[in-house]
């Protein structure tokens, strides 16, 4: 189990225990918080599980894909830090994590 605080859009923080294995995305909606629509089921393809990550977890998140810069680009709300939180896998190397839902384009 890894620990992940989520942030949502009005700044509440919530911290959960997240089994290795899942995405980020599936621990955001599993645990309570209905701010993320992630319509696609996880496929890379709809940009609506948006998140922006704590700078100091970028250097142990996969590479960022080609589909996920794409999809990224079509958000008004993008940072330096976004990513899409189905393309991010929960690791032990991630314990700690802190990631906030981006706003809704
Ligand atoms: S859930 Fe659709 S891109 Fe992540």
């Amino acid at each position: 189990m890894t620990k992940i605080t989520i942030i949502t859009r009005a700044g509440a923080e919530h911290e959960t225990e997240v089994e290795n294995g899942l995405s980020v995305m599936e621990a955001i909606c599993s645990s309570g918080i209905d701010e993320l629509l992630a319509l696609c089921g996880g496929c890379c393809s709809c940009a609506t599980c948006h998140v922006q990550v704590d700078p100091d977890f970028v250097d142990r998140l996969p590479p960022l894909g080609g589909d996920e810069n794409d999809l990224l680009e079509s958000s008004s709300y993008r940072t330096a830090t976004s990513r899409l939180s189905c393309q991010m896998k929960v690791t032990s190397a991630l314990d700690g994590l802190r990631v906030t839902i981006a706003p809704e384009d």
